[in-house]
């Protein structure tokens, strides 16, 4: 009860202001003549912070909003960049739009909810988020109204904003490190600023703020799928991956250590295919040379008992091995590997399990004929199965990971299950009853 009411409090006090008023015009700025290289290296740059994606309804009108984001709280839909005038940004001058890209604050004052990632775009130089401005000005205008967030009441009542930034929020561009090389700083930038990997990869305090302290551990995106550790770890990070294989993965969505199946999916697809190499090799440069980054011990597991283990190897060599072999090794960039993978031993299983259920599609970035898929087994194995299966896999070859119940199946299934909710997750194009990707029609 206590818990319950301070939970609400403290809710309340971090509710954000509602966007209503966001789109009422003001004084009328009229956008300067821009240098046409400028509006390129904005459009690049707008590919790297994801913009058209998340600000893209499925099916909609580029960047005029109404994509659904599924938060810890509730349902957040995108509004309209697009510059028209009444509807979109089109008043908005080069300062309200840094000021929301660098404060959160929106042009009327009101504040923006963290599903957009100003968190991250805090960090970008002002003559970045000006490059972005003046491509955005040369997108088509729509005329379309931002759609009502469906978020718990007390969210949507927030005068007393004390709280979110407060607490999590760390305004500044991002400070070249001058021990560090030239590229180095460059992966930083990127990865910490506009293309804001920890957004998903670093995990979420209760609050719904991201728990620097832990950055690149690991956390979850949208509903129910676990985005695995960019760090050291070899368990569920990236430690046994050279930075080339960071590459091929960023540009193509798979190598021969995993595979993309969701949101991710959706960021190769829209975002990190088209950047250039050097800015791909500073990424991975960045990650693979963190000094803070530090090897985690295994967590300790459960036992898993020798009767749910031959049940799930049962299952495995029934359902799996077609593709992934006994041996889990897979088929390098056909079927990936399960044996030391990432994807399936971090902790969370959201996307093992997810992938199992409903089976997966990755999209095909434009430098490859076809994407992978993976059928789904939802309709015939039921929880305790596939909780098995996946045991056996997460135990199996030297794989260590906390036990899968079925009951946290159930649960996934449920949310997943085809119905007309908007609240499914950020990667929609990837789920079953999504449109179907133009590489796999
Ligand atoms: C993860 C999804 C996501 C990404 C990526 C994203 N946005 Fe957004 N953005 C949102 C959401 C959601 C809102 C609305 C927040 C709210 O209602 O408080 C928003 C709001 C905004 C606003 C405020 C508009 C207003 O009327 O107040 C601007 C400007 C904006 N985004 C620009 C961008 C740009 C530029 C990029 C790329 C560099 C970008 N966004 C990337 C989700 C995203
Ligand atoms: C919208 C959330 C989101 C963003 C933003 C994002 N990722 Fe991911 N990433 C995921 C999820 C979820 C997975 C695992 C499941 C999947 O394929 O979707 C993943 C998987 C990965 C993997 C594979 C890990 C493994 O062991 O299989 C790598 C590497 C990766 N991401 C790197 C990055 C980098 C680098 C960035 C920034 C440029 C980034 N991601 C941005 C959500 C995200
Ligand atoms: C017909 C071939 C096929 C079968 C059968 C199959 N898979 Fe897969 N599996 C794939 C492909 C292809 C992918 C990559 C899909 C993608 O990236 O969208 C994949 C991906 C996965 C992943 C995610 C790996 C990663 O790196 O993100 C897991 C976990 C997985 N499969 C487990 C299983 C289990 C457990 C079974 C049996 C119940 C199974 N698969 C059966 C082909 C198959």
């Amino acid at each position: 009860m206590y818990s319950r009411s301070l939970t609400l409090a403290i809710a309340g006090s971090i509710a954000w202001a509602l966007l209503a008023g966001a789109a009422v015009a003001a004084a009328a700025v009229v956008a300067p003549g821009k240098e046409s290289n400028e509006v390129a290296r904005g459009a690049y740059l707008a590919r790297i912070g994801d913009c058209e994606f998340c600000h893209t309804a499925p099916n909609g009108k580029p960047f005029a909003g109404g994509r659904a984001i599924a938060t810890a709280f509730g349902v957040i839909y995108s509004i309209n960049i697009t510059p028209d005038r009444d509807t979109g940004i089109g008043q908005w001058s080069e300062q309200d739009f840094y000021k929301a890209m660098h404060t959160g604050i929106s042009r009327d004052g009101s504040h923006l909810y963290p599903a957009f990632p100003y968190p991250w775009f805090t960090k970008v130089t002002r003559a970045d988020v000006d490059a972005i401005k003046a491509y955005l000005d040369t997108v088509t205008p729509v005329a379309q109204d931002d759609k009502p967030n469906r978020l718990p009441w007390v969210l949507r009542w927030r005068e007393e904003l004390f709280g979110w930034n407060a607490l999590f929020f760390d305004e500044g561009e991002y400070k070249n490190d001058a021990a560090q090389s030239a590229q180095w700083n460059r992966g930083a930038y990127l990865v910490q600023g506009l293309a804001h990997c920890g957004a998903c990869h670093t995990p979420d305090n209760w609050l719904g703020g991201t728990k620097h302290s832990d950055a690149f551990e690991g956390g979850s995106a949208g509903l129910h799928w676990a985005a695995p550790g960019l760090g050291v770890n070899i368990r569920d990070g990236v430690g046994g991956w050279s930075a080339a294989q960071i590459v091929e993965y960023l540009r193509t969505g798979a190598n021969a250590k995993s595979a993309s199946a969701g949101p991710m999916s959706d960021v190769v697809m829209n975002s990190t295919q088209y950047l250039s190499d050097a800015d791909l090799n500073a990424i991975a440069f960045f990650l693979k040379n963190r000094p803070n980054d530090r090897a985690k011990s295994p967590p300790k597991t459960a036992a898993l008992g020798t009767e749910a283990l031959a049940h799930g190897q049962a299952l495995y060599l029934d359902n799996c091995t077609g593709c992934h072999n006994p041996d889990g090794r897979g088929v390098p960039k056909v079927f990936p590997p399960l044996t030391g993978s990432a994807a399936i031993q971090t902790d969370n299983p959201g996307t093992v399990i997810h992938v199992v259920l409903a089976g997966s599609k990755m999209a095909a970035p434009s430098s490859l004929p076809t994407g992978l898929s993976m059928p789904g087994f939802g309709w015939k194995l039921d929880d305790r199965e596939i909780a098995d299966v996946l045991n056996y896999t997460r135990h199996a070859w030297g794989n260590r990971a906390p036990l899968v119940d079925a009951e946290t199946v159930a649960a996934v299934r449920k949310d997943i299950e085809p119905s007309d909710r908007p609240s499914r997750d950020s990667g929609s194009t990837t789920h079953p009853d999504a449109p179907v990707n133009r590489a796999n029609p």
